[in-house]
């Protein structure tokens, strides 16, 4: 009897497994990508990690922007050693320092001519309701607020290579977020997760907005559900995951599939402000198409994040 279960159990588990991978989008685009400078944040692991390692392959000239020394020079061997590419380097990036995060884009200015594609894949899920040196909610700032910085101030580069493309990383769990209150510690972990999530994809849209006819195309996505080190940080999540068997998830390498076919894809041109999953276009939340609340976000990130005049000058010609 209970041998009888067991089998029945791996066969329905094996089963899935192999469902989850017909169904999982791929990028079957054969885009060569020499000569364009790309940008992958967070990619010392997970889904970064094989978004970087795949972009490599296709001859890319590869930054790779961790908050660690350690992880991200490993990660710079490990890809130029996979990819047999060596036009792969680290630039140190902290996204809960906004000083960092113009300290960032002040080396690749003096080091990089343009940016062709900009990947805001870095992201956490953080326990704990601290606040950064900016007085940011950590994982907001994480999230949002660093990549908003971080995208806002990367624009002249990005003219500069048009077509252009940047890819920002979202979570399905965008649609249970709210954008009202964003910077208040009275969300639990997981609301606060979700709530920067959905201001990525609000993020994106408005970007795209604001962006169109420069030839800088903003998209976001979701990876979907990847076997990957973001569950660790929290140990609720960490007990699901570990109950849930690896057969629902992806690989990071199936995870990076959607993020690599907005960067490269020639069926991505000139499609901007849209979310995608399994590298196709599907609605987001209802939340990601009020352009009133987009505007208002914009202020307030413009706001918590200190731009300047001058900064917003510079990337969009105009001082508001
Ligand atoms: N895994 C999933 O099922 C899933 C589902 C939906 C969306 N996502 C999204 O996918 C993206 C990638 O996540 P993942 O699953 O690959 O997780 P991961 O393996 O934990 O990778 C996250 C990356 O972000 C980096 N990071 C964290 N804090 C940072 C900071 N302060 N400054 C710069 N980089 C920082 C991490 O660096 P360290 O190595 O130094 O920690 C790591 O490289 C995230 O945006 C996440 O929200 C994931």
């Amino acid at each position: 009897m209970w041998l009888f279960l067991i089998i029945w159990t791996l066969v329905a588990l094996f089963s899935i497994k192999i469902f989850n991978k017909l169904s999982t989008g791929k990028c079957y685009a054969d885009t060569v990508m020499s000569g364009k400078v790309v940008v992958v944040t967070g990619a010392s692991g997970g889904i970064g990690f094989e978004t970087a390692l795949e972009l490599a392959r296709r001859g890319a000239k590869l930054i790779i922007a961790c908050r660690s020394h350690e992880k991200g020079e490993k990660a710079v061997r490990r890809i130029i050693r996979r990819a047999n590419n060596k036009r792969v380097r680290f630039i140190h990036l902290d996204l809960t320092s906004l000083s960092s995060v113009r300290k960032f884009v002040h080396e690749l200015e003096t080091s990089e001519a343009k940016l062709d594609v900009l990947i805001n894949n870095a992201g956490a899920i953080c326990t704990t309701r601290e606040k950064t040196e900016d007085g940011i909610l950590k994982d907001l700032q994480i999230n949002y607020l660093g990549p908003f910085l971080l995208t806002v101030l990367l624009i002249p580069m990005l003219k500069k290579a048009a077509p252009s493309r940047v890819v920002v990383v979202s979570s399905s769990w965008h649609k249970f977020g709210t954008t009202e209150d964003l910077n208040s510690e009275k969300y639990g972990y997981i609301q606060s997760y979700a709530n920067s999530k959905l201001c990525n994809v609000i993020f994106s849209k408005e970007l795209a907005r604001r962006l169109e006819g420069t030839g800088v195309d903003v998209n976001s996505l979701n990876p979907g559900q990847v076997n990957t080190s973001l569950y660790r940080s929290s140990t609720v999540l960490e007990k699901i995951r570990s109950l849930l068997l690896y057969a629902f998830f992806k690989t990071p390498a199936e995870g990076a599939q959607t993020s690599v076919y907005l960067a490269v894809s020639c069926e991505c041109d000139q499609i901007s402000g849209k979310y995608f999953e399994d590298c196709q276009e599907v609605r987001a939340s209802y939340k990601a198409d009020d352009e009133e609340s987009a505007a208002k976000l914009w202020a307030v990130s413009q706001e918590l994040v200190r731009l300047t005049p001058d900064e917003i000058g510079k990337c969009f010609g105009e001082v508001s």
